[in-house]
């Protein structure tokens, strides 16, 4: 029986459906990488392909027929069903699809449940290498299983860092080039993957030790940050606050480089808008 708005879900239940979703979209990611999908420009640099939406289709059909009362925001389709719930799913088919385009096998699938507006389940599937991360609040934080935890690098010039630039890069000031140019004078390493979900999840295994952006959107880091900080991480806007998934600014580290990090984004004083 499908389960009906008054009931509470059990969050292994919304995680089982999670996972399956986000397999079987990853499913279809890897069977268009190999027949060939058809790209559509958005602007200049940002794309979409057939595989983004078909993998969303994928999505929103198996999020609907199992919970018919929930809200979804999904990025090709925007606010899909927008009925009130206590439920939200957040989807990103694809994050990463400029590497996809490319052949560049770095990409993967986002989804995040909230309930009552707070980040619960979160699950990114990157099928090139078949790694599944998932988390539910207070659960702790997965990979294939196994559990997660974020680095003990305590300082900057022994840390890996990762960031990213969004699609406006060449209109806007804010495009993080100066943020950019300062953290690869401090850092022992800075790498830009081309999935935001990724990088998430990177910190929060270990892989990272701290990830920061600017202009990222709800789907690319819904699921990610329920994982980072369920592996221990923490994650903040550039001020040290409270981060949103529907603020501009995102800074995402083991803890322990934090101030660190906060006090190089600090350095510049340009409008974040
Ligand atoms: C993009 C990726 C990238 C980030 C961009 C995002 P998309 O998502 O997450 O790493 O730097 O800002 O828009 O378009 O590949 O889903
Ligand atoms: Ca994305
Ligand atoms: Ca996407």
């Amino acid at each position: 029986m499908l389960p009906t708005e008054s009931e509470d879900i059990s969050p292994d239940q919304l995680m089982t459906e999670a996972v399956e979703a986000a397999k079987q979209a990853g499913a279809l990611l890897l069977s268009y990488a190999k027949t060939g999908f058809r790209i559509e420009h958005k602007n200049a640099i940002d794309l979409v392909t057939d595989a983004d939406r078909a993998a969303e289709r994928c999505i929103l059909e198996h999020i609907r027929s199992r919970f018919p009362s929930h809200r979804i925001l999904s990025e090709e389709q925007g606010p899909v069903v927008q009925i009130p719930s206590r439920y939200q799913w957040i989807v990103d088919p694809l994050d990463g699809t400029t590497n996809f385009a490319h052949g560049f096998p770095f990409y993967s699938v986002s989804i995040g449940v909230e309930r009552d507006g707070t980040g619960l389940i979160g699950v990114v599937f990157d099928p090139t290498r078949n790694e599944l991360f998932t988390a539910q609040a207070g659960a702790g934080a997965r990979l294939n299983g196994t559990p997660l935890a974020v680095s003990r690098v305590d300082h900057l010039d022994r840390a890996l860092l990762v960031t990213g630039f969004s699609y406006d890069i060449r209109e806007t000031a804010n495009n993080n080039l100066d943020h950019f140019a300062r953290f690869a004078l401090k850092a022992q390493g800075l790498r830009r993957t081309g999935s935001a979900a990724l990088d998430l999840c990177y910190v929060a295994a270990g892989r990272f030790d701290g990830f920061w952006e600017v202009r990222l959107s709800p789907w690319d880091m819904a699921a990610g940050i329920v994982i980072l900080s369920e592996a221990g991480g923490i994650v903040t806007n550039f001020a040290g606050g409270t981060h949103s998934i529907y603020g501009k600014e995102l800074v995402a580290s083991n803890r322990l480089i934090h101030p660190a990090m906060l006090g190089l984004l600090r350095q510049n004083t340009r409008p974040t808008s």
